[in-house]
């Protein structure tokens, strides 16, 4: 069993040379399958046109909480349509993100991240969850919702990592795992069940060790996967195995 990277980006803007050759390459690097994810409209229709283009590529659609300032009155229309497209596996990303002073206002954030949840449980979607530096807030949004999905590029406490499982979600590491100063995400790594860990990019950014600063793609995963095989105590290859079956449970209920 290969590699699934449960949270990607292709966008032409960071890939503007060789977009194409990467995605085409992705399979003979032990790439099987990548979720592109969606992070406002625009974005969202270019990931669903490369899931209709390239058969290992399926896509995710939503808007995430720094592109949730000025949305289009009909946004959520626009949403669900391409939610309900061919190889749509998720909504995502969205959430609540207060790192920056200049993202959009706290409440609006909340506004377009609940009413996604909504919808995700309307359609019965995963959603993919980012969240950062609001985590109290986040949390007490999913304790209201429970919406089956991911908490992506995980960067809370290990006491996090073990509610966001109890609320029966899986939770996704980057190459932020292989960082020397990700002591945090270790951490937390150890204490989640290895059925419920999803492996990801999150590329062009986050490139793992020895790549760090990089532009990274999926095939990158295989840095991350060691570290991570090497804290739950599991080969790499076992690791890519169990997070491939994890993500296939969550989006395609396989
Ligand atoms: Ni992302």
């Amino acid at each position: 069993m290969g590699i699934f990277d449960t949270h990607a980006h292709y966008l032409k803007r960071d890939f503007p040379e060789d977009l194409e050759q990467v995605l085409n390459e992705l399979p003979e690097k032990n790439v099987e399958r990548v979720i592109a994810v969606g992070c406002n409209l625009e974005a969202s229709r270019e990931e669903i046109e490369l899931a209709q283009r390239f058969s290992w590529i399926y896509a995710s659609a939503g808007i995430h909480p720094e592109d949730a300032g000025n949305l289009p009155e009909n946004w959520e229309e626009q949403l669900e349509e391409m939610l309900k497209m061919p190889k749509v596996a998720a909504l995502g990303e969205i959430g609540l993100d207060y790192h920056y002073d200049d993202a959009p206002a706290k409440d609006v954030q909340r506004r377009v991240f609940i009413k996604q949840l909504e919808t995700a449980k309307r359609l019965d979607m995963p959603v993919i969850i980012h969240s950062r530096d609001a985590c109290a807030e986040t949390m007490e949004i999913l304790r209201e919702y429970k919406p089956k999905g991911v908490m992506h590029c995980f960067s809370y406490s290990a006491e996090t990592a073990i509610e966001v499982v109890k609320l029966g979600m899986y939770i996704g590491f980057t190459g932020v795992l292989t960082f020397k100063n990700a002591k945090k995400a270790v951490q937390a790594c150890e204490v989640i069940p290895t059925d419920r860990l999803l492996l990801e990019t999150d590329c062009p950014y986050m490139a793992p060790e020895p790549h760090r600063g990089e532009r990274s793609d999926s095939s990158m995963i295989k840095y991350t996967a060691a570290k991570m095989a090497e804290i739950k105590g599991v080969s790499p290859e076992e690791m890519i195995e169990i997070a491939n079956k994890n993500g296939r449970r969550l989006f395609f209920g396989e």
